[in-house]
């Protein structure tokens, strides 16, 4: 006991003189999500020319790549894994637009060849390529990791080869994509074409660079915000609920149900039970809310009190701008990954309606057969963490722009 006790106190004594030192710990790394008009929308499974003229936006994290550092812009997609950037190889006619950046490997001392095929395929949206090994680091260049698996693009389908560059100087073109799902759904694994790799976020952590296992994405209506290590506690204005993830190849939860709440009368509230496990992608990525067919065109019904809407030729709802004012709400239900109760998450009707140019209404969430998605568009509502330690799950709070949450 007594030797015991001394070495305590002379590893007091010895951690006292250490902690004078810098902290060993690593702080979290806050980012800027820059909003990034997109100019169509993709949804997965194909892409919808935006005749619809919303204020549809993408998510974008600039981050740069090599040595000397060769800097892009980013969608930030929790939807996929593998990281891209164009080529130099890759032309206009590949898909790549002179005004997007390209990556040339040739003036990069920190490039390694990897001689392995990339494909991903989103919806129809598609990039081809190589993977390859480099550097990469975000927030000015003090966050990187040596290394890094990602992939050089010489030809891709999709919103990023779609834009179009316009006579505004503070247009923002997306380069490509940062890829924040998990090791299990990388490409080349999924495709049993290689060995699984950490996506960026995951190698941070690994390496020290960020205290936790998880980061969080809010966002405001002039941006948002990436916190990678931890969680944006800032932003909020209740507490997080968490479910579990479904498996490791995507951030995707198992939804129990939905319900429609009526604000006046409760014997009118509706509720919409999964008979089956239904798990949802959260998607960053993803602008829309993706339900399946029936439950869609439940709460379109609900919503417009069985007034009339119309699935329009995008498959997008048309409804009455008047319900823009309703008080009614849409109440999302999970399985709590701490004690298994059934939370929710609490979306007003108002925050789920848009107006169009023409003053035309629509509603946020699409119909669909097989892909459920929870996009961009909802997840402004909410600080959403992503965490990806020995349980991992997903957490919602409403963000202090917005919305309130409920535990039951
Ligand atoms: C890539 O860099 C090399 C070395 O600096 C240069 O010779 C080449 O022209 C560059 N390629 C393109 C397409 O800019
Ligand atoms: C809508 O129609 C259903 C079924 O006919 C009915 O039960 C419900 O009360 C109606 N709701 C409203 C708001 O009229």
């Amino acid at each position: 006991m007594r030797i015991h006790f001394e070495k305590t106190i002379l590893f007091f004594l010895l951690s006292t003189h250490v902690s004078a030192l810098p902290a060993l710990r690593p702080k979290a790394i806050h980012l800027p999500l820059h909003h990034v008009k997109s100019s169509k929308f993709t949804k997965r499974g194909t892409t919808i020319p935006l005749i619809e003229d919303i204020d549809l936006s993408e998510l974008a994290v600039k981050a740069s790549i090599g040595t000397p550092a060769q800097e892009f812009m980013l969608i930030f997609d929790t939807g996929s894994a593998d990281t891209w950037i164009p080529s130099t190889e890759c032309l206009p006619v590949d898909g790549c637009p002179t005004f997007l950046k390209h990556f040339n490997q040739s003036e990069s001392s920190t490039y390694q060849e990897l001689q392995q095929d990339f494909i991903i395929t989103y919806g129809i949206g598609s990039a081809k390529g190589t993977y390859f090994k480099d550097t990469i680091s975000v927030g000015g260049g003090e966050t990187k990791i040596e290394g890094q698996i990602m992939a050089s693009v010489t030809n891709a389908v999709g919103p990023i080869s779609e834009q179009e560059a316009s006579s505004d100087v503070d247009q923002i073109i997306l380069d490509g994509i940062l890829g924040a799902g998990l090791s299990d759904g990388t490409s080349r694994f999924l495709q049993g074409k290689g060995e699984k790799y950490d996506p960026f976020p995951i190698s941070l952590y690994k390496a020290g660079q960020i205290p936790n296992p998880v980061f969080s994405v809010s966002m405001t209506n002039d941006g948002g915000k990436l916190v990678l290590g931890d969680i944006d506690t800032e932003a909020i204005t209740d507490k997080f609920v968490y479910t579990s993830l479904v498996d490791m190849n995507r951030w995707s939860v198992n939804v129990q149900g939905f319900q429609f709440h009526d604000h006046q009368n409760e014997e009118a509230s509706r509720n919409f039970k999964f008979n089956i496990e239904t798990p949802f992608g959260v998607d960053t990525g993803s602008n829309f809310m993706y339900l399946p067919r029936a439950l869609a065109n439940d709460l379109a019904l609900s919503i417009t009190m069985n007034g009339t809407f119309t699935l329009n030729e995008n498959g997008v709802y048309t409804i009455d701008c008047q319900f823009q004012s309703s008080l009614d709400s849409i109440n999302i239900y999970f399985k709590s990954s701490i004690d298994q109760s059934l939370v929710n998450i609490n979306l007003p009707v108002s925050q789920l309606i848009t107006k169009k140019s023409d003053d035309q209404c629509l509603l946020l969430f699409i119909p669909s057969d097989d892909k459920f998605i929870i996009g961009n568009m909802v997840l402004r509502d909410f600080v959403t963490v992503f965490d990806f330690g020995d349980i991992p799950r997903i957490g919602f709070a409403p963000s202090k722009t917005s919305l309130s949450i409920t535990g039951e």
